[in-house]
């Protein structure tokens, strides 16, 4: 939310209310800025200004950062037909304006950043910031040192102009290893895998730039981003 910002809409958003209702409500004198009632619906709300709807104060939270460990079978998105969203295991006031920072497969486990700030996640997710995302892997098919080799130089995804740009990788077990890119094209770790000729079983986010998925947080819990993991 940016401020100035019309008194219909902050009411909306923060009584969470159909802007309809939240209109007929300030026209009813719901509403007061400042201890003075305003019935103008696009009355221009300052941050530092005290808004009061039906007997209680309205208090926007400002910019807030999760990070979620994802399970499998949610999406990232914010609203979908056919699936839980990762919003559902967000026990959080005034949603509506937060996304997803870098979103993950409906079958991708691990760190999902939820935040209402657009400039702070495109910093992180943009790939002119060369901000590495990292993931643990699990193949079907053993990790051998020339397909290694080449997930590091970079491999031609089908359907991209482009190589894909230098990645880091790492064996962990035959069966396993851990890769960073600082791209976030459509399934790109996949597709990664079977440019290698090796296919995807399990895959799980633990990194994202700075920011790890703090291993007490079990799969489907939550918390706030520390000030020092939003700074990163
Ligand atoms: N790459 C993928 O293929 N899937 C994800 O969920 C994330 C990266």
């Amino acid at each position: 939310m940016k401020f100035p910002c019309r008194l219909d809409k902050f009411v909306s958003h923060l009584a969470e209310l159909p802007r309809s209702k939240a209109r007929a409500a300030i026209k009813r004198q719901a509403a007061t800025v400042n201890g003075e009632v305003v019935t103008a619906f696009d009355f221009q709300v300052k941050q530092q200004d005290e808004i009061m709807f039906e007997g209680e104060q309205l208090v926007f939270l400002g910019k807030r950062y999760y990070m979620l460990n994802k399970p499998v079978g949610y999406v990232c998105a914010n609203s979908d037909e056919l699936h839980r969203t990762v919003f559902d295991l967000l026990d959080e006031p005034n949603m509506a304006d937060f996304h997803v920072a870098g979103r993950l497969d409906i079958d991708t486990t691990g760190l999902v950043i939820i935040t209402n700030d657009g400039d702070w996640s495109h910093k992180i997710t943009s790939p002119k910031n060369n901000k590495f995302k990292t993931y643990l892997v699990e193949t079907q098919e053993p990790i051998t040192d020339e397909s290694l080799e080449q997930l590091r130089v970079g491999v031609q995804l089908h359907n991209e102009k482009d190589l894909t740009r230098p990645a880091k990788a790492e064996r962990l077990a035959n069966f396993g290893l851990r890769l960073s890119i600082c791209e976030g094209k459509y399934h790109q770790v996949k597709r990664m895998l079977a440019a290698v000729d090796n296919k995807v079983v399990e895959l799980h986010r633990e990194q994202i730039a700075g920011i790890k998925l703090d291993e007490n947080l079990a799969s489907g819990e939550y918390r706030q981003l520390t000030v020092e993991e939003v700074k990163l």
